[in-house]
């Protein structure tokens, strides 16, 4: 049997790596993406080799990540709970779909993960796969008892590791967890479980990786101007870009201005709240500009339209059905939204703000003759028109309050 394992190279993947090798008396093939995580990739096609594995996949995925899933999910403007701009979310189902592929291609039977049972991950996981390959049998060892059983704590993890010669690098393991891509990093658990424990306070500025604090970022404040062609963002300052080097340079930008920070507490698909901080900083930058795009350039009902799906979007990719069919109807209707954001935003950038510096646009559907309070060059609206568009519409109004008065006397 071969088994196909989501990989980090980290002391929890490591030990299940081991663990499925003996349990299943499998064939181990790790695979890993990169999809902008930076440093944790050194040295991990050796360390998975070393652990058990016959083969290990390390894939750079970090353009299909920037084109095909994190610049869609922007043009939707998707927020959850408005705030959350789902970067670990929005990552699983192209991991997944990867490891899917690698599965078939190998011809194992069973993929496997690391994510506990308690979170959203494991079912961004599963979900992407039974929407791909529901013939491949999923494993997800904290799901199961022996192995919870074996493993209660990290010192026991620490043990089995030291005894079957897994390397276990030195690095002092951070009281929190994390998880970092392209468009951001998380940090949940460990002092975060309290809700009160401040992120933000001095103390605790090494937790953070991507930004400065808004304290420490630079005095004068930046401008950037973000070029978009049909509600993609496809140029910075004059140089185009593609999407990967997009998100990276608003990234460097963002992190050094203090942009992006955020601290939540989050309802999980499986039902609990959680407390989550974030760095997302050149999404933020993307999420703001974006929108000032569409402000210049959407036809007010598609806007509403489009924004009345919002939520439904960012819960769709939080809970992990990005392959379900609903989630690709409101992508075509959010596509043919997008046909007319073309044009240019202007932003300040300073201490963890974004300010609007100006927009302009090709195709704007702004008209300065129309809504101006100078006298109307263009003709297009008269004035006297409003008398009559406001009478008929507050004409129920009239009649329900003068129903309700009449009630009274
Ligand atoms: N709470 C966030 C989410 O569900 C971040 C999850 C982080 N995952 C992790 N394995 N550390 O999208
Ligand atoms: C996990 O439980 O594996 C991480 C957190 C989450 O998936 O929500």
């Amino acid at each position: 049997q071969k088994i196909v394992l989501a990989y980090s190279g980290g002391l929890d993947t490591s030990v299940i790596l081991t663990w499925l090798k003996e349990s299943f008396d499998a064939e181990i093939i790790t695979f890993t993406a990169d999809i902008g995580q930076k440093d944790e990739l050194d040295g991990l096609e050796e360390k998975a080799l070393r652990t058990g594995a016959t083969k290990a996949y390390i894939d750079d995925l970090r353009d299909e990540f920037a084109k095909d899933f994190i610049f869609p999910m922007f043009q939707a403007g998707a927020l959850y709970e408005g705030q959350y701009l789902l970067g670990t979310s929005i990552a699983r189902p192209l991991i997944a779909k990867r490891m899917v592929e690698i599965a078939r291609a190998e011809g194992a039977t069973a993929i496997a993960h690391g994510a506990t049972g308690k979170g959203n991950d494991q079912v961004r996981f599963e979900l992407t796969a039974a929407a791909l390959a529901p013939e491949l049998e999923v494993i997800a060892p904290w799901r199961i008892e022996e192995f919870r059983e074996q493993f209660p704590g990290r010192a026991e993890m620490i043990a089995y590791a030291e005894k079957h010669g897994i390397p276990v690098t030195a690095t002092a393991s951070k009281p929190y967890s994390t998880d970092r891509n392209l468009l951001h990093i998380s940090f949940e658990s460990g002092m975060l479980e309290d809700p009160w424990f401040d992120p933000s306070a001095d103390s605790n500025r090494d937790m953070y990786v991507l930004s400065r604090a808004p304290e420490e970022a630079p005095d004068q404040a930046e401008y950037v101007e973000l070029g978009f062609e049909r509600g993609d963002c496809v140029s910075v300052n004059g140089k185009r870009m593609s999407p990967l080097e997009v998100m990276e340079t608003l990234n460097e930008l963002g992190g050094k201005h203090g942009i992006g920070r955020v601290d939540m507490v989050e309802n999980r698909f499986v039902g609990m709240k959680s407390r989550g901080v974030y760095e997302t900083p050149g999404g933020t930058i993307l999420f703001v500009a974006h929108r000032k795009m569409e402000s210049l350039t959407m036809d007010r009902e598609v806007m509403h339209l489009r924004d009345s799906l919002i939520p439904k979007y960012a819960s769709l990719v939080y809970n992990g059905f990005w392959f379900a069919p609903e989630r690709l109807a409101i992508q075509a209707l959010v596509d043919e939204s997008q046909k007319n954001v073309t044009g240019t935003v202007r932003l300040r950038l300073y201490k963890g703000n974004i300010m609007g510096a100006g927009v302009q646009s090709p195709v704007s559907l702004y008209n300065p003759d129309i809504a101006t309070m100078e006298a109307d060059p263009s003709k297009a609206y008269n004035q006297g028109d409003a008398t009559g568009f406001i009478r008929l519409n507050a004409l129920r109004l009239r009649v329900a309050s003068g129903v309700a008065q009449n009630a009274k006397k």
